[in-house]
């Protein structure tokens, strides 16, 4: 039996104003009906087939989003496996832990696929061609993880270098120009951010390199709190555990050392991490221009209208993104999408 783990503890700030602290990226419908945790959570479900059991997904989440978690899955017509909450996020690493701790708890040993909640794919039967091959590589024992090829020389993903199924490098987020170098010499591929591997392989790979998260994660476990629907660690005890990523705690300390290896994605993946990647997968008209909600373009080339609550009209612009929602309106250059971070940095909490 599979277990999926959804990661949905993230605030998605790049897609402000849409995604909001109480409201992030993961909840939102961006395009089609579902939103991308109901997507992500009906792509899981998908996998079973003959041979091959997938148990309800695994939800960590933070405390806030608790009621969005529970509806967005109930809606979907999916059945909520455990949903744990922390208590503000420590990143993904702690996040992997509660649910490897949870699902060692629930009995055997189960191969975890464990996701962020935030991307889309269009090629849904590569999708689960990949994953049921890593799923037979992670019963053996060895970690795998989603290669994507690259592109482009993006600096927010991790860039792994493969030699046949197996991984010789993790790298996470290098600069721009080691992004551009890796893109000329080829043999590198973006990590798409999912991986697959016993929950007791994941347990003993953060002992090895951070055992200082593995402990801490230990604690908080041993003070958790469970009713029907949710699973909580000790609050104080979450609080003091090490933030850090899957990326950095592990997947970088892996070649070499621990059996790693790589299954390539080849499914039309966008982690949707900006507008300009929202607007690459809306339908389009003829000029480039993709409209959402009651928008109306006139005369204009590839720009992204996203109307939430008003008509929103646009004339003669070009690569221009304009968000609007009932309290913020965002126009932005479509190429500065991943600027709008800043922006959100800039408002603080209080976006
Ligand atoms: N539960 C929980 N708690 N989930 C979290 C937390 C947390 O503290 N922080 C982030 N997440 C969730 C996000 O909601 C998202 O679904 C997923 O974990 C990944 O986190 P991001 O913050 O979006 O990571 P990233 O985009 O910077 O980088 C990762 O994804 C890239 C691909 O999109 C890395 O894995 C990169 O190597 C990868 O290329
Ligand atoms: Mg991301």
């Amino acid at each position: 039996v599979v277990q999926p783990v959804i990661m949905a503890g993230g605030s998605g700030t790049r897609l402000w104003p849409l995604s909001r602290a109480g409201f992030p990226k993961q909840f939102l419908v961006l395009g089609g009906h579902d939103s991308l945790l109901q997507q992500t959570a009906r792509r899981l479900a998908a996998l079973a087939g003959p041979g091959l059991g997938v148990a309800p997904a695994l939800v960590v989440g933070n405390e806030e989003h608790r009621f969005l978690i529970l509806d967005q899955l109930r809606e979907a017509g999916l059945e909520p496996g455990t949903v744990l909450l922390e208590p503000a996020g420590r990143n993904t690493a702690p996040a992997v832990t509660l649910a490897a701790l949870r699902a060692l708890e629930q009995g055997g040993d189960p191969v975890l696929v464990v996701t962020p909640a935030d991307a889309s794919i269009a090629d849904e039967t590569a999708y689960r061609a990949a994953l049921q091959q890593a799923v037979r590589r992670a019963g053996d024992g060895e970690i795998v993880i989603l290669g994507i090829r690259p592109d482009r020389p993006e600096t927010g993903y991790g860039y792994i270098r493969a030699d046949g199924p197996r991984v010789t490098r993790f790298v996470e987020k290098p600069d721009a120009a080691t992004a551009q170098r890796y893109l000329l010499e080829g043999g590198y591929f973006w990590n798409a951010g999912i991986f697959v591997l016993r929950a007791s392989v994941w347990l003993q790979a953060l002992q090895r390199f951070r055992g200082d998260i593995a402990q801490a994660v230990h604690v908080a476990w041993g003070a958790r709190r469970a009713d029907a629907l949710f699973v909580r660690p000790g609050r104080d005890e979450f609080s003091a555990v090490p933030a850090e990523s899957v990326d950095y705690a592990v997947l970088e300390r892996c070649p070499g050392v621990l059996p790693i290896g790589m299954e390539i994605l080849d499914a039309g993946w966008n982690d949707l991490g900006a507008w300009d990647a929202v607007w690459q997968t809306l339908p389009r008209d003829a000029a480039g221009n993709a409209t959402v909600g009651d928008a109306v373009v006139e005369d204009c080339r590839n720009t992204l209208v996203h109307a939430s609550d008003r008509l929103v009209a646009a004339v003669g612009l070009e690569n221009v993104v304009v968000v609007e929602t009932p309290d913020a309106v965002l126009v932005s250059d479509l190429g500065r999408s991943q600027d709008v971070k800043r922006i959100v940095t800039r408002l603080g909490r209080e976006q």
